[in-house]
C-alpha cells in the first residue's frame, strides 16, 4: 500500500469498519485515490448522492446531498468538470446550471422511473388542456419536461414551491405519490385527469374543487414498500421509529412516523433518539446513516434497490475522469427554459 492509500483506508475504516468488510476497504480505498489524483488533475468537483453506496459516499465527493443541495453545489461551482455520482436528471440538472463546464454521469445507465413516466409533449397537452394553470415539475424530470414547467421542485420543498405559486389550481408533475403526499400536506383536492379532447373537467362542471392536477409516475423503489412491510418491523421491534421518503404511497408516508427528503431524514436520525429506526428508502442510505450515526441501530429492508443509483460506482467514476465519459449535453433552446425553472426553484430554497 502507498502512503495514500494506506491514509484513505485508514479514513474508510474508521468511518465504515462496523458496516463494510475490510477486504473490500483495502480495495476500494486503492480506487479512490485513484479518483482523487484524477480529480485533482483535471480541476474536478465529485457531487455524490445520498444514495450513493457507503465506501463511494465516504471517500471521493466533495460534496454529499439530497437532490436539492445538490442542484446547489452544482451552481456554485467554479471547477471545470463536474462528475454527478447520481442519475441522469441530476446530472442534466448540474448541465442546465452550468453550460460551460463539462458534466459527466459515470453511468449511462443511471436513469429513473419517474424522469421516465412523462414527455414534454405530455407535459404540453396537459398545458393545452388547462390553460394558464402553472406547471410545477419535479427534478426527477428531463431537461425537455422542465423547460415546459414554470418551476421545478424537490422532495425537500415541493410544499413550498407549490404555496409559493399562491395558484387556484396547480399542475404537479410526475409523481403521483408526491402529488399526493402534497395534497395530502396542503389541504388540495387532487384529481389524474386522462388527455382526451375537448373543455377541462372544470369546464364541464366536474370536480369543481379540485386545486392539483396530477399525474401518474411512479418511482419504482418507493412505490414498493407498504404498510405491511411497516406493521409487520413494528411487531417485531415495537420501539421502532419509521422514516419514509415521500415517493412513498400516502399510505405509508401517514404510517410512518416521519417523511421527508433524503437530507430531512438523515437529519431526523442524527438530532433524535430511539432504539431502532426504519428507513424506508434506497437501503445505501441506511448504510451511510448507520455508519455516521454508530450508537443507533438502523433496520432497513435492503430487498428494495434502485437499479439506477446502483450502476454508480467507484470504478465507474474513475474511468468517467479517465475517459471522459459520459458527456451530459442539453440543447441550448431546451437549456434556456430549463433553467428558469430549476433557477426560480433554487432562489426559494
Ligand atoms: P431527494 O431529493 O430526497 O434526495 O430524493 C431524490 C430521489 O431520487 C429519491 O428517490
Ligand atoms: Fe428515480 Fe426512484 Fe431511483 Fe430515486 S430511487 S432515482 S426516484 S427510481
Amino acid at each position: 500500500m502507498t502512503p495514500e492509500v494506506q491514509q484513505m483506508y485508514e479514513s474508510l475504516k474508521a468511518k465504515l469498519e462496523k458496516i463494510v468488510p475490510d477486504v473490500e476497504l483495502r480495495y476500494k480505498a486503492e480506487i479512490a485515490v485513484e479518483i482523487n489524483a484524477l480529480k485533482k488533475a483535471r480541476n474536478a468537483v465529485i457531487l455524490g448522492h445520498n444514495y450513493m453506496e457507503p465506501a463511494l459516499f465516504n471517500s471521493v465527493p466533495d460534496f454529499t446531498g439530497d437532490s436539492l443541495d445538490l442542484s446547489r453545489k452544482a451552481a456554485q461551482t467554479d471547477k471545470d468538470v463536474i462528475v454527478f455520482c447520481g442519475v441522469k436528471f441530476m446530472a442534466e440538472t448540474a448541465k442546465i446550471l452550468n453550460p460551460t463546464k463539462t458534466v459527466l454521469l459515470p453511468s449511462d445507465k443511471a436513469g429513473c422511473s419517474l424522469a421516465a413516466s412523462i414527455t414534454a409533449e405530455d407535459v404540453r397537452a396537459l398545458k393545452a388542456r388547462f390553460p394558464g394553470v402553472p406547471v410545477v415539475s419535479y427534478v426527477n424530470t428531463y431537461a425537455d419536461v422542465k423547460a415546459e414547467s414554470d418551476i421545478c421542485c424537490t422532495s425537500s420543498n415541493a410544499v413550498a414551491v407549490v404555496e409559493s405559486l399562491h395558484a387556484e389550481t396547480v399542475i404537479f408533475l410526475p409523481d403521483e405519490y408526491l402529488a399526493r403526499n402534497v395534497a395530502r400536506e396542503t389541504g388540495k383536492h387532487i384529481i389524474f385527469p386522462t388527455l382526451t379532447p375537448g373543455p377541462s373537467p372544470k369546464g364541464r362542471g366536474e370536480e369543481l374543487d379540485y386545486q392539483l392536477i396530477g399525474w401518474r409516475g411512479r418511482c419504482e423503489v418507493h412505490e414498493k414498500f407498504t404498510v405491511k412491510d411497516i406493521e409487520t418491523v413494528r411487531a417485531q421491534f415495537p420501539d421502532v421509529v419509521v422514516l419514509a421518503h415521500p415517493e412513498c404511497s400516502p399510505e405509508v408516508t401517514a404510517a410512518a412516523d416521519f417523511s421527508g427528503s433524503t437530507n430531512a431524514m438523515i437529519r431526523f436520525v442524527r438530532e433524535s433518539k430511539a432504539p431502532h429506526y426504519l428507513v424506508l428508502t434506497e437501503c445505501a442510505m441506511g448504510d451511510n446513516i448507520a455508519a455516521a450515526n454508530p450508537d443507533k441501530d438502523m433496520l432497513r429492508l435492503c430487498m428494495v434497490r434502485c437499479p439506477h443509483m446502483n450502476t454508480i460506482t467507484l470504478e465507474e467514476t474513475r474511468d468517467a475522469l479517465k475517459f471522459n465519459r459520459y458527456v451530459i449535453e442539453v440543447p441550448e433552446e431546451i437549456r434556456l427554459r430549463a433553467y428558469r425553472a430549476v433557477q426560480r426553484m433554487i432562489e426559494i430554497g
